[in-house]
């Protein structure tokens, strides 16, 4: 099979390398890739966001799939375009990936399919906003409807500056904005494949948001994730294909737009049981890292099965019993404006901690050297027999990174760990 991946961050990093395992990919290319990408196999150039583009580099390459790494090429129709070509695609329709790209519709959606989701408003004047923080209360939660690379969410109980975001998401592009009720309770992402009526989950994993340790400072795409979650109830994959992707793939097809790809549903496991914070219509980043280093069923099989309507036919996936943990290492100033340009040092040391492997994003080959060209610079991730192994393994690859002025999270999975997270009683 010759498979193209379309994408350039860590999570497309961990793609190629699970595709490069898998024996029945012959020639895979990735496009545009970064630095570490295209140490491992041929990139092209491609502006992402020109779905024309993407099809026309398939067609040349002559693959068998494309696998659609980020939103944006989603959302603006690439999964259309490779499609009309005759290719099979991994990443759903436009159409679709307005799931990720309104968080308008997706409300829509989980409203007709009967799927549990946070109590939310759309406001398009700042009047609507304030009507929504009293009845809603504090915390309040503020979000952008659009695109928003994890960075268009405020949550806060300071009421001028849910006020001034609210402001700010009016002011930008299609003038909406969703206020939402705050779920309390820990946070699961959950990834589904689907074919737009099959839905196979993978294992769950946890993200951490916000840009600080103790889930302080502003939320950012990711800053880390592990897997599995020993905290978590065994049966939660299967309630939430039930309660959440079943119903929403349904709906989607229904309406004629089947979604075909991977769902990510992004949840809080509430008092109330099991709600959605969001749905992303893509591999999330820097979960696919942590889930992909656990999975031993061949990757390729898995998503041309999904881009080609038959998961249906692929049986129980199959999965290593250890946990990976990875840690995102950050350009200074990220989630603002990061500094590019620094040179990255020590990759091959942190790479050789046994157990440790370094996937790049902003990355960047000038000459003999790699240098920083992103905010999310690289994802290290380690694995090990269980949670606070493969954290141990992680963060000694880290340390062994040299990035002038990079930051990184030193509690990703602590709380996991030390047993510090519980549901809420019901
Ligand atoms: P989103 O981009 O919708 O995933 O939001 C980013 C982050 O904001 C989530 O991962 C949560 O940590 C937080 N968040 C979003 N919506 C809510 C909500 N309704 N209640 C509590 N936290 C939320
Ligand atoms: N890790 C969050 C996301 O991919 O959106």
């Amino acid at each position: 099979m010759k498979v193209l991946v379309v994408g350039s961050g860590a999570r497309e990093h961990a793609l190629v390398r699970a595709l490069r395992a898998d024996p029945q990919v012959g020639r895979l290319t990735a496009a545009p890739g970064n630095a570490g990408i295209a140490a491992e196999v041929p990139v092209r150039a491609l502006d992402v966001t020109d779905p024309q583009a993407v099809a026309a580099l398939a067609a040349e390459l002559a693959v068998d799939l494309v696998v659609i790494g980020p939103e944006v090429p989603l959302v603006a129709g690439a999964g259309d375009a490779v499609r009309a070509a005759g290719i099979a695609c991994f990443g759903p329709s436009a159409a679709a990936a307005r799931l990720e790209g309104s968080k308008a519709f997706a409300k829509e959606i989980m409203a007709a399919a009967g799927v549990p989701t946070a109590a939310a408003r759309v406001c398009t004047a700042l009047p609507d906003c304030e009507a929504a923080f009293d009845d809603l209360g504090a915390p309040f939660v503020v979000k952008a409807d659009g695109l928003a690379a994890g960075k268009g969410v405020v949550v806060t109980d300071d009421w001028q500056a849910a006020m001034a975001h609210a402001a700010e998401c009016l002011a930008g592009p299609g003038g909406r904005v969703v206020v939402e009720e705050y779920l309390a309770g820990p946070e699961v992402s959950l990834f589904c494949l689907t074919d737009g009526t099959t839905v196979v989950p993978l294992q769950p994993a946890q993200d951490f948001k916000r840009a600080l340790d103790g889930d302080r400072g502003p939320n950012t795409g990711g800053m880390g994730a592990y897997s599995p979650l020993p905290w978590c109830p065994g049966d939660l994959a299967e309630r939430v294909v039930r309660e959440v992707a079943q119903p929403t793939v349904d709906e989607l097809r229904r309406r004629g737009t089947p979604f075909a790809g991977l769902l990510y549903a992004g949840l809080a496991l509430t008092a109330q049981g099991v709600r959605v914070i969001e749905f992303n219509a893509r591999f999330g980043d820097p979960e696919t890292q942590v889930v992909l280093a656990r999975l031993r069923t061949p990757l390729a099989g898995l998503l041309h099965a999904a881009a080609t309507g038959r998961l249906g036919e692929v049986g129980e996936l199959d999965w290593s019993e250890e946990a990976a943990v990875g840690v995102v290492v950050a350009a200074k100033d990220y989630p603002g404006q990061p500094r590019t340009g620094d040179p990255v040092g020590g990759l091959a040391t942190a790479a050789a901690v046994p157990g440790a492997s370094v996937l790049h994003a902003g990355t960047l080959r000038e000459g003999d050297r790699t240098v920083s060209a992103g905010g999310r610079v690289l994802t290290v991730v380690g694995t090990g027999p269980d949670v606070e192994a493969a954290r141990a393994v992680a963060y000694a690859a880290v340390e062994r990174v040299d990035l002038p002025g990079s930051h990184h999270r030193t509690d990703i999975a602590l709380a996991a760990v030390r047993g510090e997270i519980h549901l809420p009683a019901s």
